[in-house]
């Protein structure tokens, strides 16, 4: 039996600008998933805990489903359980293995659909758990690949490398189309403000794709939103946090003019603001999810707990293990 976990992640710069092969800057958080698998004759069970701040129970196998009452839509835990099935494809190829059988059990403190990278850090974590358990060892080069592998088949083709690059390597990275690197950074004090939604990922690109397409003003925005990403690369490697929070306050009102950001993700980023919070913006896709703030006081913990609308916030270090064998 082998237990893996990999972190979850927020963008601080760029998302949304990426899909127009701007750079982003996504960085690996301290909020992991855990995977075990262990071998079994033949076919997959999945067991599935915890998989969002509000925690459910999910047990899934070939043929059967038991679902409990769960206050997270389904159709979430159905795309949860599409990326353990194709992770698990991943391994069987990697290890030559067509047949293997896993018992998987997931557990996971990060939320899903909330721009925080759950299901990169989930396809990880199974890849590495699983290749392990079957007597294999993966360059992280390869689980990044397979990873990325997992998430665009669930999403049609439509996943970019950030969130399994940056969930497999650890630390803050670039990614610029396919290019992929990990970047110096500073230890970096997130706070992060969930409103308990999720925001609908294909909807929000295809939105910002026909303002873009209409309006000039928006792919000026998405240009600008590039600009920003490169001057946080240069703010990053002279580890000036103040200019970073800066242009994180610059990276979300230029998102919010691309209509991707809503009302309590503009409360929270407020909050934090007004709290002391050296910098705030969404984080992933927007519309509900997510926001990530810079302080090391605590005063912005405690302003996005009353924010109303806020229903969960917590800090999250910077995270540089990435994936990682946890025994
Ligand atoms: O919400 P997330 O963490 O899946 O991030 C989406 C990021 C986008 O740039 C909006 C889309 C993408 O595939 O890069």
């Amino acid at each position: 039996m082998v237990t893996a976990s990999a972190p979850g992640k927020v963008y601080l710069f760029g998302e949304h600008a990426v899909v127009y092969g701007e750079p982003a800057v996504p960085c690996a958080i301290g909020l992991r998933a855990s995977v075990t698998a262990e071998k079994r004759d033949e076919g997959l069970r999945i067991e599935a805990e915890d998989l969002s701040l509000s925690g459910f129970t999910v047990e899934y196998d070939d043929d059967e489903t038991n679902r409990p009452d769960i206050d997270v839509p389904n159709s979430l835990v159905d795309a949860a359980m599409g990326y353990v099935d194709e992770a698990v494809a991943q391994v069987r190829e990697a290890a030559d293995s067509p047949d293997a059988g896993f018992d998987i059990t997931i557990e996971s403190k990060i939320p899903l659909g909330a721009g925080l990278g759950s299901s990169a850090a989930v396809a990880a974590a199974a890849i590495e758990a699983g290749t392990r358990e079957l007597g294999v060892e993966l360059s992280k080069a390869e689980i990044a690949e397979r990873a990325y592998q997992v998430e665009n088949t669930v999403q049609d083709g439509q996943a970019s490398r950030a969130d399994t690059f940056c969930s497999t390597m650890g630390g803050a990275v670039r990614i610029e189309g396919d290019d992929c690197q990990r970047i110096d950074s500073p230890d970096l004090p997130f706070v992060i403000g969930y409103d308990g939604g999720a925001g609908d990922t294909g909807a929000l690109v295809a939105g910002v794709r026909e303002l873009r397409d209409e309006y000039d003003f928006a792919a000026d925005t998405v240009e600008a939103i590039g600009d920003i990403v490169r001057r946080g690369e240069q703010a990053l490697a002279a580890e000036n946090i103040d200019e970073i929070g800066d242009l994180m306050n610059f990276n979300h009102g230029l998102l919010s003019a691309l209509g991707v950001s809503s009302r309590t993700l503009d409360s929270m980023v407020w909050a934090a603001r007004d709290a002391g919070g050296l910098g705030a913006k969404l984080t992933g896709a927007g519309g509900g999810g997510c926001i990530v703030a810079l302080d090391e006081t605590p005063e912005t913990l405690t302003a996005l707990e009353y924010t109303p609308g806020c229903e969960e916030a917590f800090r999250a270090e910077l995270d540089t293990d990435g994936v990682r064998v946890e025994s």
